[in-house]
């Protein structure tokens, strides 16, 4: 039986649309009949209020499952599509900085939750908080692919440098292979001369993760957010839903949602089911 790809939005920069467009991300995969699980890994809950239209998640959260031993498959809400679910967020995420600190394995235990129920997804879309912190770095070690929304502007740009430059000390740090990197352009306006440059940039200086998809300024990307529902639901024929489908299709050629590994992706995968091993 196939386990379910993880997928991450991470910028550690706010408002870049890792919530908006993940929702949308997450929604566009399970019209296509696939089974999703989406995790609000941000203590603001705002995935949560996308998704499910609970304003500030339940009690039972995350918090519960990495540090009180609470099982994962218990905290799972239901959403709008039936094979579409939803690992909701609440405030008391944003206390386990500090417990986790103190535990064993701690850079692992969200991809030890997740393992509990992978294998009934087909994906798992996981939104990161915009924070540098022990919670993301769990996320970044639990995903196979890390989607990086970037606005087009300078501040974002450099951003961005310093978001890689940690990939690259995390894969040096732990000694393996992050998987691929997708980087993307959100809220692109044509008719703005810096957005035009800021894609040139992030194309020359980093060719083989730059995505040909971005992802325009859209009026109801707000909208859908706003109320609570996707932009699937409220648009279904809008710009902005062709702009989701194309990164989904980009990010999922056929090849790797037939579950193919390359060399590379063994060679982590095998060192991540060592270091499962050395805690059994
Ligand atoms: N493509 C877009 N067009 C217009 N507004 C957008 C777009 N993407 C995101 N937004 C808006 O930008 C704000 C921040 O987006 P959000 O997804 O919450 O970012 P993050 O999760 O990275 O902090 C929200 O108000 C959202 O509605
Ligand atoms: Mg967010």
């Amino acid at each position: 039986m196939s386990t379910a790809r993880k997928h991450l939005f991470l910028n550690y920069k706010g408002g870049t649309g890792k919530t908006s467009i993940s929702a949308a991300y997450g929604y566009c995969l399970a019209m296509a009949g696939k089974k999703v699980l989406m995790v609000d890994l941000d203590a603001q809950a705002h995935l949560t209020a996308c998704l499910s239209g609970e304003s500030a998640g339940r009690d039972k959260s995350l918090y519960s499952v990495i540090a009180g031993g609470a099982r994962l498959s218990d905290i799972i809400v239901p959403t709008s599509l039936s094979n579409l679910k939803l690992v909701s967020s609440s405030t008391s995420l944003s206390a386990l900085e500090m417990p986790l600190f103190r535990m064993s394995l701690r850079e692992f235990r969200l991809r030890k939750a997740l393992k509990a129920v992978e294998r009934e997804y087909d994906y798992i879309v996981i939104d990161s908080a915009p924070s540098i912190g022990l919670l993301s770095l769990n996320a970044i070690l639990a995903s196979d692919e890390i989607l990086i929304p970037m606005l087009a502007d300078f501040l974002s740009f450099n951003g961005l440098k310093v978001l890689m430059e940690t990939l690259a000390s995390i894969e040096r740090d732990f000694s393996f292979y992050l998987g691929k990197i997708h980087i993307f352009l959100n809220r692109y306006n044509h008719a703005y001369s810096i957005c035009k440059e800021c894609l040139e940039a992030t194309r020359k200086f980093y060719p083989q993760y730059t995505l040909k998809t971005v992802i325009s300024e859209s009026q109801e990307v707000m909208d859908a957010s706003s109320l609570g529902k996707s932009v699937f639901e409220l648009y279904p024929d809008s710009g902005i839903a062709e702009d989701i489908k194309s990164l989904v299709r980009e990010v999922n050629p056929a090849p790797s949602v037939t579950q193919k590994f390359s060399v590379a992706e063994k060679v982590r995968l095998a060192f991540l089911n060592k270091i499962e091993g050395v805690k059994k």
